[in-house]
């Protein structure tokens, strides 16, 4: 049986779970996995393709076609979808607004549930999203379940779009957010929930260097077991 341990931080939208699982990845040597990135450029395929999300088999057939692959700068996270980087693409506003449809498809989730948990098979790993610590690793030692003030989540996420998005107003960043937030609560497949064994940590207040503190104080006793 492998012994690989694996961190599992699930939450809210933008409530900086990828500031802290790559932090804590660049920190203890463990390989970090974006999986909201693999939703968002499923989502920018379907986009660019105008594949009709209520056609099952369309969407299998899309599926085949969408080939993912991750590659890690110093824990930056990069994508590429059919050997395309699209790294920047996905976080702008068309694929925010369309990801979360997408993402509670049955079969898109299948297919990313499947790829991940092949990457958490033998290695270290700190993987971000919605369901990692519920569907896709629940017996994960360390569980995080992030959350934050909305306001606080949408002014981050506004300093963080309006650079390349300036039309983009800090009111739409804040009700996309919202309607995510909804979509991925209410879902039918492995809706946003609190794992019953994960620790909530709400960074509202924190300072990065804190929230990442934190994180530490619950991984690093199983490295030394
Ligand atoms: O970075 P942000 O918190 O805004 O979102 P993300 O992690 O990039 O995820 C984008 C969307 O993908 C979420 O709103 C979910 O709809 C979906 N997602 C999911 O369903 N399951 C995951 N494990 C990760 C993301």
């Amino acid at each position: 049986m492998s012994n690989n341990i694996i961190v599992a931080i699930d939450g809210y939208s933008s409530c900086g779970k990828s500031t802290l699982a790559k932090a804590l990845a660049k920190k203890l040597h463990f390989i970090y996995v974006d999986s909201g990135a693999m939703y968002r450029a499923v989502a920018l395929y379907f986009l660019r393709n105008n594949v009709d999300m209520a056609d099952h088999a369309h969407v299998e057939e899309a599926l085949k076609n969408i080939h993912l692959n991750f590659h890690s700068r110093d824990y930056e996270s990069h994508i590429t979808l059919n050997d395309e980087e699209v790294s920047e693409e996905i976080r702008q506003m068309p694929v925010s607004e369309k990801v979360s449809a997408v993402a509670a498809l049955k079969e898109v989730r299948r297919e990313m549930v499947k790829q991940q948990q092949r990457m958490g098979k033998s290695k270290n790993i700190v993987m971000d999203g919605r369901d990692i610590g519920t569907a896709v690793f629940p017996t994960a030692p360390v569980k995080l379940f992030m959350t934050a003030d909305p306001k606080i989540r949408a002014e981050r996420r506004y300093k963080e779009i309006h650079i390349k998005e300036p039309d983009v107003t800090l009111e739409e960043v804040f009700e996309s957010l919202a309607h995510r937030d909804y979509a991925d609560t209410t879902r039918l497949e492995s809706p946003l929930v609190r794992a019953d064994d994960a620790i909530i940590l709400d960074n509202t207040e924190l300072t990065p260097e804190e929230q990442l503190q934190f994180a530490l104080d619950r991984v690093e006793p199983l490295l030394k077991s």
